[in-house]
């Protein structure tokens, strides 16, 4: 009987004492919420709070999804997460001709302050933590929602939640990048900048590695390229200036998780526990929220299936199980019907209601890091840990995360592993039910949620009646000072936040640097 290892690496049938010798739980397991953290970033884990029930969400204009979100908080959702449609993702206007055919598509379409403002309508700022996926213009939805929490009365030292701001995994796998490596590193560290003075409580980046896992990384791959990553960003902020223990307790990461339980409880184990060492050893990291590795996990959307599509509830259950027994911090589960198009409220509310079980009516919350001191478990993390640090060596003698990227090493080797997974499942040695193996004849008939195309008309008109309203000298005064900005080495933030309650558009602060910037073009081979 063959098991699905994600990283290749055989899991002996049975570990006994012998997987453990010479190991010692002092050094390799501490206790929950002291370092190295393998246990759990806090010493109560859920016996003291649950995770974030954190469902991604949204699509259409922002009346749309606002009551997607009202839906998911009158169900029990813990935490927003923002999904942007590709052409706020990309820095462009919805009626921009390359926004053509995606207004409103696999997210939000927020073209200004209007839009941010009736995209929150009625969810007071100060009660809720929201994640956005943004990266290349995170700056901008970041400076959007304070402009909207200030028109609502809080204060930005109130506000809590996430910017994906991960713009070094985008030029690895998903593709949401506009400037350069370099000026996009600078406006990241004019972020944490920023935050630690306006948004204190802000969590300034999500360093995901979520989209390389679903490109095909290994576990082993996934943290270790999420983590390269993550010192690229540390280092960056540290040659601005900045103290480690100034915006380290700010950093969070963000994982996939897989089917194979034992292997991504092993993986997260294994994350918590190096980032842990990088953080004290190599930054000299005194505050231990620097050392903690906080992460957000989703269910692998690559596993979904558009064949029996009600098995996705199953793997989706298995695969929020792994992440609780990992120490997530954040959950998002996927709906069944996502292999197939935006789920309908029916799905989404069972993608919820998977982990109000694993919550409410099993026993994982009842204590921490239940496999702690599992032979199997002990060895696993060992040798993912001992995988993942090998890779990340590897980065480093490539000069660092961004040369290694330039070079395309990160990307070619998670293409290599997504052709051997493509192999086993081509050959049936990987089974994929429903697919591969306990096919049906013939598939039942499912009606999904569609997109009203006229999305993309209601978006422009908004601009152009907004573009018609506003104080026009005033937006371009703001844009030149940007851009002055942009060419010094202030911090482009504060003159960002004006051009925008000044109603310049997500397109045009975009455009004003790239103007400045350039924009990213991968060399050749890449
Ligand atoms: N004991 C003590 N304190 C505890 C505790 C415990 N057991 N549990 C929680 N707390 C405290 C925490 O310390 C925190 O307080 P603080 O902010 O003052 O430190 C508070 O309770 C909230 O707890 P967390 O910070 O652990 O939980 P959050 O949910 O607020 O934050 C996070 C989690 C991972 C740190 C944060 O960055 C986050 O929410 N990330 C979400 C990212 C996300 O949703 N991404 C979606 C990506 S989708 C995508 O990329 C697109 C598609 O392609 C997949």
């Amino acid at each position: 009987m063959t098991h699905q290892s994600e990283s290749g690496l055989p899991i002996e049938p049975v570990y006994g004492p012998e997987a453990l010798t010479g190991w010692d739980p002092a050094v390799q397991l501490g206790e929950p919420g002291q370092y190295p953290f393998t246990r759990g970033v806090y010493p109560t884990m859920y016996t003291g709070r649950p995770w974030t029930m954190r469902q991604y969400a949204g699509f259409g204009t922002a009346v749309e999804s606002n009551a997607r979100y009202q839906q998911l908080i009158a169900n029990g959702t813990m935490g927003l997460s923002v999904a942007f449609d590709l052409p706020t993702q990309m820095g462009h206007d919805s009626d921009a001709p390359l926004a053509h055919g995606e207004v409103g598509k696999v997210g939000v379409a927020i073209d200004s302050i209007e839009d941010m403002r009736v995209l929150f309508h009625g969810i007071p700022l100060d009660q809720v933590s929201t994640s956005m996926t943004i990266n290349a213009p995170a700056a901008l939805l970041l400076l959007l929602y304070q402009l909207v929490a200030e028109e609502q009365g809080i204060p930005a030292g109130r506000l809590t939640g996430t910017i994906q701001n991960d713009v070094l995994k985008e030029y690895i796998a998903r593709g949401t990048y506009i400037f350069p490596p370099k000026p996009s590193l600078r406006l990241i560290a004019d972020i944490f900048q920023y935050c630690r003075a306006e948004v204190p409580k802000w969590n300034t980046i999500s360093i995901s590695g979520y989209h390389m896992a679903e490109a095909g990384a290994s576990p082993a791959q996934e943290i270790a390229f999420t983590l390269a990553n993550g010192i690229e960003y540390v280092r960056t902020a540290l040659a601005a200036g900045m103290d480690v223990d100034d915006f380290a307790p700010r950093l969070s990461f963000f994982f996939v998780s897989r089917t194979t339980i034992l292997e991504e409880v092993a993986k997260f184990r294994a994350a918590r526990r190096i980032w842990a060492r990088v953080m004290r050893e190599e930054f000299g990291a005194r505050n231990p929220k620097s050392q903690m590795l906080r992460f957000h996990t989703q269910t692998a959307g690559v596993a979904l299936t558009a064949q029996q599509p009600e098995v996705n509830l199953v793997r989706v259950a298995v695969q929020g199980l792994a992440a609780v027994l990992g120490g997530t911090q954040s959950l998002h589960t996927n709906s069944f019907d996502e292999a197939i198009a935006l789920p309908t409220d029916k799905a989404a509310r069972l993608a919820l209601r998977t982990q109000q079980v694993l919550a409410y009516e099993t026993d994982v919350t009842a204590t921490v890091d239940p496999f702690a001191g599992s032979y199997v478990m002990e060895r696993m993390t060992d040798e993912v840990e001992a995988a993942a640090v090998e890779l990340m060596a590897t980065v480093e003698e490539l000069g660092g995360a961004v040369n290694a990227i330039e070079r395309g090493y990160q990307k070619n080797e998670i293409e290599r592993n997504a052709y051997r997974i493509a192999q086993e499942q081509d050959s049936g040695e990987r089974v994929v039910v429903g697919v591969n193996r306990f096919t049906l004849d013939e598939e039942e008939p499912y009606e999904p949620l569609r997109v009203d195309p006229a999305i993309e008309r209601q978006q422009a008109d908004r601009l152009a009646k907004l573009r018609a309203d506003r104080d026009n000298a005033a937006v371009t005064g703001a844009l030149d000072a940007l851009r002055a900005a942009a060419r010094s080495t202030d911090n482009v933030l504060p003159p960002m936040k004006r051009a925008l309650a000044a109603r310049a558009t997500v397109g045009e602060v975009c455009n004003a640097l790239r103007e400045v910037w350039g924009t990213y073009v991968p060399s050749e081979g890449v």
